[in-house]
């Protein structure tokens, strides 16, 4: 599937837009549309009733090494900005960028991309901002110019080696960055944080400074007391939260894909440290199954364990699950959740103050008055077992995903033509997105076969009843077989017509969407069973 009919058909029928489009747009920032928001809306809702809501902690899931609670938290998007100070995010949570002296243009260190090429007795790198597809045309482009060559003159430059990172560049004064007219106008890499800063209150001063949440992880973590104080919950649970968070990313790109503002489904999952490995198991294995039970089925999809040398050393474990976006090179990933074996790091970070994410000692760092910058809470965030007295900080198993990747692969996925008979006979393409009926934006639409006979008052009758259980469409306008085209588009897997025989013997049609089969049905029944087949 090519990404541009995906991205036009998401713009075409409502699924996402640039946000602020009329004003030209805001870069990293994306809006749902009337369609998107229903299928983000039912992603979320599956997380939430697959995770939380509906998981039954009186039995052992399969594959869980006991059973265990679920309950769910709502935190703030601004928290106390010692909360990003003591979690490592201050100091740690940046990438490094790049700038051009020339354009003004910011890049991320690790994704400019360039190739050493030589001519007229001169080397240099030449660096390509474009997106993977294009990259050697752009590449070539770039060097013609460089070199103020002709089209028809490029077979006088020699190309060293293959397209590598600006990270293996020591020698700045030979790159040619992107969009620049000259060579060496980049500047020496420098740390960048990733976190948007803002001033709650009326005075804009840096006492006043606080930070929109890169991740909704650790409003869990610092609600962890308040929730074993106010539930009965025991160790083994896991709070889990939906929301937002925000990223000042220096290249957002890829559609939704690095957004600056995009939202999580995180849990952090508590569990005695004797057992930790076995839940971070659990949670891999059970992560990955829920995108394969929504659709993500094929070769697409992967789970990725972390090699051993890539783990902090508190961690036994991290995996990714990642999908094979169409915007990606053949053969490359992008992550949609990670599952991390976390230790009792965060825990013991807000209890104690800013530890060493590498080694775990406290690291006590004096501030101007004299005082340790990064204090814990100084809470006890320890946890007694109220069966065996034993008192430990547990460990934490963190599945992280995010909701706007999930919709976004779940899109890319639906995806599919096929060609299929108009009404006049002649074979056309038919664009359909195959999304799983949990989460499809519209259940089923209605069609009266014509708009007469008495066929739409029948037809806006079952509407009504189909709308008090699920989101349903009524359309009268245009021939069947366009109005079938549309819902094919958005993703609607059932389509019942009312028809002449409706008006003799009580039934209707429902066609499948992705088998194109049609079969009748009562219309006392239709409600029923287009209920249980969506749910
Ligand atoms: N608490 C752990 C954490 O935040 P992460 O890998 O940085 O881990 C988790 O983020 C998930 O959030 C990612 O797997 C991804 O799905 C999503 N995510 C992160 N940055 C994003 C961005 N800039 N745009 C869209 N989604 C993003």
């Amino acid at each position: 599937m090519e990404m541009e009919k995906l991205v036009s058909l998401c713009k075409r029928r409502g699924f996402l837009f640039q946000s602020s489009e009329i004003y030209g747009g805001i870069n990293g920032f994306w809006d749902y549309g009337p369609l998107g928001v229903e299928l983000k809306r039912n992603i979320k809702e599956a997380w939430w009733r697959d995770m939380v809501t509906s998981h039954d902690e009186l039995s052992v899931v399969a594959g869980a090494p006991a059973s265990y609670e679920m309950t769910g938290l709502d935190c703030t998007i601004i928290m106390h900005p010692q909360v990003w100070k003591v979690s490592g995010h201050y100091d740690l949570f940046s990438d490094r960028m790049v700038d051009c002296r020339e354009t003004k243009g910011r890049y991320r260190y690790d994704q400019l991309r360039g190739q050493w090429v030589e001519a007229k007795g001169r080397r240099v790198f030449v660096t390509t901002n474009a997106e993977a597809d294009d990259e050697a045309d752009d590449l070539r482009r770039r060097a013609l110019k460089v070199f103020r060559l002709r089209n028809k003159d490029a077979d006088a430059l020699v190309w060293d080696g293959p397209i590598v990172s600006l990270e293996t560049v020591d020698d700045f004064a030979s790159v040619f960055a992107p969009q620049a007219s000259k060579v060496g106008t980049l500047t020496e890499p420098r740390e960048f944080n990733l976190m948007l800063d803002c001033y709650p209150g009326p005075i804009k001063d840096e006492k006043n400074r606080a930070f929109l949440r890169p991740e909704t992880a650790q409003g869990i973590f610092v609600n962890f007391k308040n929730v074993v104080d106010s539930t009965r919950v025991r160790v083994p649970f896991g709070i889990a939260q939906v929301g937002k968070s925000f990223r000042n990313e220096i290249t957002p790109r890829n559609f939704t894909f690095r957004s600056r503002e995009f939202e999580q489904m995180e849990i952090e999952f508590f569990c005695h440290p004797d057992t930790s490995t076995a839940w971070y198991k659990f949670w891999r294995d059970r992560r990955f199954r829920w995108y394969q039970d929504l659709g993500l089925a094929g070769e697409r999809l992967q789970l990725r364990d972390h090699d051993p040398d890539e783990l902090s050393h508190y961690s036994t474990g991290t995996a990714d699950i990642e999908y094979a976006f169409p915007f990606l090179p053949e053969g490359e990933y992008g992550e949609l959740e990670g599952i991390a074996h976390r230790g009792d790091f965060d825990l013991r970070s807000h209890m104690e103050g800013k530890l060493n994410p590498e080694t775990n000692p406290l690291e006590v760092e004096l501030g101007e008055n004299g005082k340790p910058k990064y204090k814990g809470s100084g809470r006890d965030l320890t946890y007694r077992d109220d069966l065996s007295n034993e008192r430990f900080t547990p460990h934490v198993i963190e599945p992280s995903a995010g909701a706007d990747r999930a919709t976004l692969a779940f899109l890319c996925e639906a995806y599919c033509e096929d060609e299929q008979p108009s009404e006049k006979g002649k074979l056309e393409t038919r664009v359909v997105m195959q999304l799983h009926p949990r989460i499809a934006p519209i259940k089923a639409a209605i069609f009266p076969l014509v708009k007469k006979d008495g066929m739409p008052e029948v037809a806006k009758d079952i509407y009504r009843a189909m709308k008090k259980q699920f989101p349903a469409f009524y359309d009268e306008k245009g021939a069947v077989g366009r109005r079938y085209r549309r819902q094919d588009e958005a993703g609607t897997p059932y389509c019942i017509t009312v028809d002449g025989q409706t008006l003799t013997d009580q039934t209707v049609t429902i066609r499948d969407r992705d088998t194109l089969k049609q079969w009748r049905v009562k219309i006392d029944d239709v409600v029923d069973e287009i209920a249980t087949r969506v749910s």
